[in-house]
């Protein structure tokens, strides 16, 4: 870990002390090219929050200038009201965990987390140094050097070893990159414990969608340089309000309809002869030509005919069905439209696999149908590739 050492915290304005950071048309460009694009993001003190996105849309720059190891070309970036843009890395109350936990090799583990104490003539150093590694269960190891531990056990170090400084704001860079996926997924349960305990305010960079929807509260999806959508977890994979949303969360289907009507609760719309419809605030586009999107996971299969009234129905064929344990994921070319295929998860738990050829009617609640503006799908498409 590289840790940028927390000194003398920023002059908060009266009544405005805290630890949430918020960050106001935050730009970062080389040359003509704007790899931070006018971000606004406002992270609650003491939450757990996210920065999701492909490679290259912009989440390290945004984090080295909230660090101070980068420069904006223009905007303002607060803690707990203070601005701190103008100060040294080393004044910012915040500190940095990065991929590669760089503890220093010839120091004993518990020397690495006094290192800031000790450099600060801080009181309590023993006390405080045990807390941490009890933190994290790993006081037994204290003696040891860094190269005598697991690549886990070297991040938990890096991790309560930033946290020990007290910063107003821990900032991880992927933290959990270098670790096999076992193991990240140990760390991510982990991480979230930490801050559930020690409260400070969390920023999480990661490509990993699983990874964000795990352990954040609030994620913000990245795109390009720009802000797609913030939102909880749930919000964001339900009520995706763009393709690129709806496509780097999971899977989706996305279908194109037409508009029939409108009305306050409800939108009704038109694939191919078929009626379905969505809550009107599921629908995040105007015009008539329109996506209506489902979760693959939302669709459920009857035999062809036999789907219950109330439900968005659609008629098809089953043209791939593969078993995958815990479910199986079918895709079924729609009868309306022999064009459009949709993937379909089935649980397997009482309902038997079915064959490839079988006419089967889909259905799925309207509650779960989102709507896009046209031509979404291709976006989507090109999201979910990049996730
Ligand atoms: N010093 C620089 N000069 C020119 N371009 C840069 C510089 N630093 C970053 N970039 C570009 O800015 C964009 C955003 O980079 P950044 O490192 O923030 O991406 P990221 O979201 O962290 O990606 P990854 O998931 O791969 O780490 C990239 O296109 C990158 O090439
Ligand atoms: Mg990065």
């Amino acid at each position: 870990m590289t840790a940028t050492q927390t000194a003398a915290p920023a002059q908060a304005l009266p009544g405005e002390e805290g630890s949430g950071l918020d960050i106001r048309g935050l730009h970062k460009h080389y040359g003509s090219f704007r790899a931070v694009d006018d971000i606004d993001l406002a992270v609650p003190e003491g939450s757990f929050f996210a920065l999701l996105g492909p490679s290259g849309c912009g989440k390290t720059t945004t984090l080295r200038m909230v660090a101070g190891l980068e420069e904006p070309t223009s905007g303002e970036i607060r803690i707990g009201g203070a601005e701190i843009s103008h100060l040294r890395p080393f004044q910012r109350p915040v500190n940095t965990v990065f991929q590669s936990y760089a503890l220093f090799p010839h120091m004993t583990i518990f020397e690495n987390v006094a290192f800031g104490l000790r450099r600060r003539r801080e009181p309590d150093i023993d006390r405080r140094v045990n807390e941490m590694l009890e933190l994290v269960e790993m006081s037994h190891l204290a003696k040891r050097k860094p190269t005598q531990l697991s690549g886990g056990q070297q991040q938990r170090i890096a991790v309560v070893r930033a946290l020990v400084n007290k910063p107003k704001v821990l900032l991880l860079d992927e933290p959990l990159g270098a670790l096999d996926l076992k193991l990240r997924r140990q760390l991510q349960l982990e991480l979230k414990r930490i801050q559930g305990e020690v409260g400070i305010t969390f920023i999480h960079v990661t490509h990993d969608q699983e990874e964000a929807m795990t352990m954040a509260d609030t994620i913000a999806v990245l795109n390009k340089g720009k802000v797609e959508q913030v939102g909880a977890p749930v919000e964001l994979y339900e009520n995706p309000r763009s393709a690129f949303v709806a496509g780097f969360l999971g899977q989706t289907n996305l279908l194109s309809v037409n508009v029939i009507s409108r009305d306050a609760s409800t939108v009704a719309v038109d694939f191919h002869g078929v009626r379905l419809t969505m809550p009107a605030d599921r629908l995040s586009a105007s015009g008539t030509a329109v996506e209506a999107g489902v979760r693959p996971e939302k669709i459920s299969m009857a035999d062809l005919g036999q789907a219950p009234s109330g439900m968005n129905t659609i008629d098809g064929t089953i043209i791939d069905a593969s078993f995958i344990g815990v479910s199986t994921q079918y895709v079924v070319r729609a009868v309306a439209d022999a064009e459009e295929e949709v993937a379909v998860f089935s649980q397997n738990s009482a309902t038997r696999i079915r064959q490839v050829g079988e006419q089967v009617s889909l259905h799925w609640h309207p509650e779960h149908t989102f709507g896009l503006h046209e031509g979404a799908w291709i976006e989507a498409e090109a999201a979910e590739v990049a996730s």
